[in-house]
């Protein structure tokens, strides 16, 4: 790839752009992808929308597709109401191929592995990201072996074995389940292709951005409200908003708020500064998609909500149950408890006085309902 350089986030040094470099080789930072193209050698794809988004792509006309992206956005009068909200809209991200908005990622990693001639992958995941990676896999041939935590909803496991992936079931953290992910790529030479740490897949999920700046015609709500895991829809939305942004396509950026559930609160602790170890023995919270003690990009998050204006919200799982409730009952709209988060984040920034009625807000509904375990 000579459009492109890999850069580290911590000490800044480029790295040539590679499938197995994960981490940076002289400080393992995490990296990103830096565009060295001229206006000659820029490689971008046409978006369904008919914007054309700067990828790291040899050859962009080839890129991998099950259909992912051109979500629906609704606006959710009722959530308004109960909110004292003007305008709240949800971007209907669970219509994605698999279900859930992690396909942005996968279409542009997969793409990526097929350029570099691999055949296996290797991945861990709560589930959601182990499903699209085993989709897009299945639709190009190559292997996925997707790790997975035991306690993963059997309804993510069985998507994913009935892609045709090998599971390897993990007993113990979701920390522990990527260090067995990590053993096992590094033992059998195999590429690691996490949504985590690939700078690729961060790429794709610039989608986001491309794709609301259009549907809002280039006049974004004042606020969007992200789930936060490890941050990947957060950090792509951030850069696809800066190179519209550069691009003059918009002229302001939204505050970008994150929600993580009590019980993991790393990036929140970050943005506050706090140092304090999570004591909790085995932490657990009904939001399995942001169930995660030690994001490796958790200084990128907290920069991009500092930078951005916006803030950190924690939610009780009480919170949560009651708000995917709210939103199917009232709006028609079944989501996972992991996407349900954001509302009950809505509702602390409007008494905190943080949102306020005639501020517009944004939210991705990130997963479909039927993908996690049920709370009724
Ligand atoms: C439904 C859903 N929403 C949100 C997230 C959080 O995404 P990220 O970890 O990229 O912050 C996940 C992650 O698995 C998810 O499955
Ligand atoms: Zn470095």
């Amino acid at each position: 790839m000579t459009h492109i350089k890999l850069k580290c986030n911590e000490c800044f040094n480029l790295h040539d752009s590679d499938m197995s470099i994960v981490n940076c080789e002289l400080c393992d930072g995490t990296l990103d992808v830096e565009y060295i193209s001229t206006q000659n050698n820029q490689k971008q794809i046409n978006l369904k929308n008919g914007m054309r988004m700067i990828v790291p792509l040899n050859n962009p006309e080839k890129f991998v597709s099950l259909g992912e992206g051109n979500t629906p956005v609704l606006r959710f009068p009722r959530i308004e109401k109960e909110l004292s909200l003007d305008r709240v809209f949800g971007k209907l991200e669970f219509m994605n191929p698999t279900g859930s908005f992690k396909d942005r990622g996968t279409f542009m990693m997969v793409s990526m592995a097929l350029e570099s001639n691999i055949d296996s992958l290797v991945e861990d995941s709560s589930g959601n990201a182990g499903a699209s990676l085993s989709a897009y896999c299945a639709k190009t041939g190559l292997k996925a072996h997707i790790f997975a935590p035991e306690s993963a909803p059997v309804s993510k496991l069985g998507q994913i074995k009935t892609y045709g992936a090998e599971v390897h079931l993990i007993k113990g953290s979701r920390d522990y389940v990527t260090s067995e992910a990590k053993r096992f790529y590094k033992e059998n030479n195999y590429i690691y292709a996490s949504h985590v740490l690939s700078p690729y897949y961060v790429e794709g999920t610039k989608t986001f951005a491309y794709e609301i700046a259009n549907q809002f015609d280039y006049n974004l709500p004042e606020n969007i409200v992200f789930p936060v895991g490890n941050g990947s829809l957060i950090i792509g939305c951030w850069k696809g908003l800066n190179e519209l942004f550069n691009n003059k396509k918009i002229d302001k950026i939204p505050r970008l708020h994150c929600v993580q559930a009590e019980q993991f609160v790393p990036v929140i602790q970050e943005i506050k500064g706090d140092t304090e170890k999570n004591d909790l023995e085995n932490p657990f919270s009904v939001a399995g998609g942001i169930s995660v003690s030690s994001p490796a990009r958790k200084k990128e998050v907290s920069e991009i909500v500092k930078k951005s204006f916006g803030k950190g919200v924690s939610v009780s799982d009480e919170e949560i149950i009651e708000w995917q409730k709210f939103l199917a009952r009232r709006e028609g709209i079944f989501c996972e408890p992991t996407s349900a988060t954001v509302f009950a984040a809505l509702k602390k920034l409007f008494d905190s006085n943080e949102i306020q009625s005639k501020d517009s807000v944004l939210v991705p509904v990130t997963g479909f309902g039927l993908k996690d375990k049920l709370f009724v």
